[in-house]
């Protein structure tokens, strides 16, 4: 059984993995320090699939630690790189707590990897690398724009370091998979995405106005150079989103890769602005929104969607879930979460 590091294995995207790879008949580790997510979720992880993941809390930016922990748990084949913050607005805030984090744990991991021959990463990447695409929808090789935020750049510098030590190192080959906007909840409701405070994305802002935390929505602009004016994004469910890593780890254990750095765009295909998604949300669940227009976000990228035939052809993989079935899944944890009285 291959047995897979998952750092930030608590985390929305992490956890929802976590699933996949048990199902398919890994062995998992997790390593994370609970600075975004809660160990309630490994409660989660177990009633689902009845395997309770090894749980290390660490910070990887600990280099000390983190060799501890590939010596506790020799033979790992592959780590799947999820552990970063990733708060847009924050970044811009707090920019040296973005690179201090997000790239001195990932040069930590590389380096021990290096020195355990440790041969694969699945590195979680973001579309944000392609900043506003001069052309949509967007593929791999599109031109990476400059970073829009100190979030989007250390992605951008991440994937730089990979590429260099992969092309430096005999024994590393890498995946970098470019997210677009993971949303939604596993079909349990028993896991989910658990923003800590005010949620600066949209859907969990969505879930929460409709259950009462959030008083109404506030939409960043409807004067945007779009069909009904309001920004347009790739809305992919984070169950297919973690699909896709397990083939990809898959493609790496089993030596399938075609070249040493591989990146593929995660993504629907389909654009859908943020009107459209509120309205397929009220469509999905039942629930009237309460939303006003209000000014733009300032950082905020008109309208970014994937190309996703490269990913589909050579991962063979593609996104299963409609909109509506993502939204009412994302709806179901939400209320699931409240009735259990939350997580610890
Ligand atoms: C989507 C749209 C907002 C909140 C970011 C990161 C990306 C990834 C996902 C980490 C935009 C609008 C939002 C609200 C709104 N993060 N909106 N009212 O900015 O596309 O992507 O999160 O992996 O890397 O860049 O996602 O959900 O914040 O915004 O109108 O209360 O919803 O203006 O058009 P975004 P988002």
């Amino acid at each position: 059984m291959s047995k897979i590091l998952v750092t930030g294995g608590t985390g929305y995207i992490g956890s929802h993995t976590v699933v996949e790879l048990i199902n398919e008949g890994f062995e998992v580790v997790i390593a994370d320090n609970l600075s975004n997510s809660k160990s309630g979720s490994l409660d989660g992880i177990e009633k689902i699939t009845g395997v309770r993941p090894a749980f290390e809390q660490i910070d990887l930016c600990d280099k000390s630690k983190t060799e501890a922990l590939l010596k506790k748990y020799p033979d790992i084949e592959a780590i799947i790189h999820f552990a970063a913050y990733k708060a847009v607005g924050e970044s811009v805030s707090q920019p040296l707590k973005y690179y201090h984090n997000n790239l001195g744990s990932l040069i930590n991991l590389l380096e021990l990897m290096q020195q355990y021959s440790i041969p694969n990463m699945v590195f979680s990447s973001s579309c944000t690398v392609y900043g506003q695409p001069e052309k949509l929808p967007v593929t791999e090789d599109a031109p990476v724009q400059p970073a829009t935020s100190p979030y989007g750049n250390t992605k951008q510098i991440s994937e730089g370091i990979i590429r260099d030590t992969v092309a430096a190192s005999a024994n590393i080959n890498c995946i970098a998979l470019r997210y677009f906007n993971p949303v939604g909840a596993h079909p349990s409701a028993l896991i989910g995405e658990l923003p800590v405070g005010v949620p600066n994305n949209l859907v969990p802002f969505i879930t929460q106005t409709a259950i009462g935390i959030r008083e109404q929505l506030s939409v960043f602009g409807n004067d945007y150079n779009t069909p009904d004016g309001s920004c347009i994004r790739d809305y992919i469910h984070v169950v297919d989103l973690a699909k896709a890593h397990v083939v990809a780890v898959r493609r790496l254990v089993e030596n399938r890769n075609r070249a040493k750095f591989e990146m593929f765009n995660l993504g629907t295909g389909r654009g859908v602005s943020v009107l459209e998604l509120v309205h397929a949300f009220e469509k999905a669940t039942g629930v009237k929104l309460n939303y006003k227009i209000v000014g733009r976000r300032s950082g905020d990228t008109e309208q970014v969607w994937a190309d996703t035939a490269y990913a589909n052809k050579e991962l063979g993989w593609k996104a299963q879930s409609t909109l509506e079935e993502t939204l009412k899944s994302a709806w179901d944890w939400e209320v699931y979460y409240k009735e259990s009285g939350g997580w610890k």
